[in-house]
């Protein structure tokens, strides 16, 4: 997917991904996966999420954000009072405990993202074909130190039933490509009415699983 494919998805509200609510796995298995760490929370390819909202009452967030649509409508949507600044490659939102940067998460460099020790990936690394997800990875790995702790919602569904996005991620490729890196696979949440968030997709069977990932 290319960046005009989301900025047409910002630009014509077609943004199904989204979620109104917080995501229940995240607020079930968020204790569990912070731990005792205090440093912020990196959100890839963040959208507008709520889930910034919930993460924001404890932990500092740092979102990164291809669409400034997606960033103005987080701030507005949830009221809260933003400064906007362009730095470098990028538009930055600062919020009272969050701060968005709107521009290619490729273009990210270590020091933008050194305060934080968590990253939170849901609906990016599945939103992604193949060969970028390849270079997604690869950017997460160079960006932050090993230690760090990701949580990664992935998506499983029966092979080739459907194109995506959003895309099949299954235990092997995850294994694949954070090889060397600590993974646990946490929690399988099988979803029956193969709903994902506004979508229903058509596919047989559909599981959201959850990976605690140490870089
Ligand atoms: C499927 S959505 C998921 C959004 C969010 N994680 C959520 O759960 O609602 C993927 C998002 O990634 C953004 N995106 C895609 N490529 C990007 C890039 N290279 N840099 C930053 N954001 C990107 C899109 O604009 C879109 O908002």
């Amino acid at each position: 997917m290319k960046a005009d494919f989301w900025h047409n998805c910002w630009d014509n509200n077609q943004t199904g991904w989204h979620q109104d609510e917080f995501h229940p796995l995240l607020t079930q298995l968020f204790a569990q996966w912070v731990g005792t760490k205090t440093g912020d929370v990196f959100v890839p390819l963040c959208g507008k999420s709520h889930d910034m909202e919930f993460i924001r009452q404890s932990h500092q967030v740092l979102g990164c954000e291809l669409s400034t649509k997606a960033c103005e409508e987080f701030f507005c949507e949830n009221k809260l009072a933003v400064d906007k600044v362009k730095v470098g490659h990028f538009t930055r939102y600062q919020g009272q405990s969050i701060e968005l940067l709107a521009g290619d998460f490729f273009a990210l460099d270590a020091q933008d993202v050194q305060r934080c020790s968590l990253i939170y990936d849901r609906a990016a690394l599945i939103a992604l074909t193949p060969d970028i997800r390849e270079k997604y990875v690869k950017q997460l790995r160079s960006l932050f130190p090993s230690g760090t702790k990701l949580m990664l919602l992935s998506l499983e569904y029966p092979k080739d039933e459907i194109k995506g996005p959003p895309f099949r991620v299954d235990m092997a490729e995850v294994s694949r490509l954070f090889d060397g890196c600590n993974i646990e696979r946490v929690l399988v949440s099988e979803l029956s009415d193969s709903k994902f968030a506004q979508r229903t997709l058509k596919v047989s069977a559909l599981a959201e699983v959850v990976y605690f990932i140490e870089l």
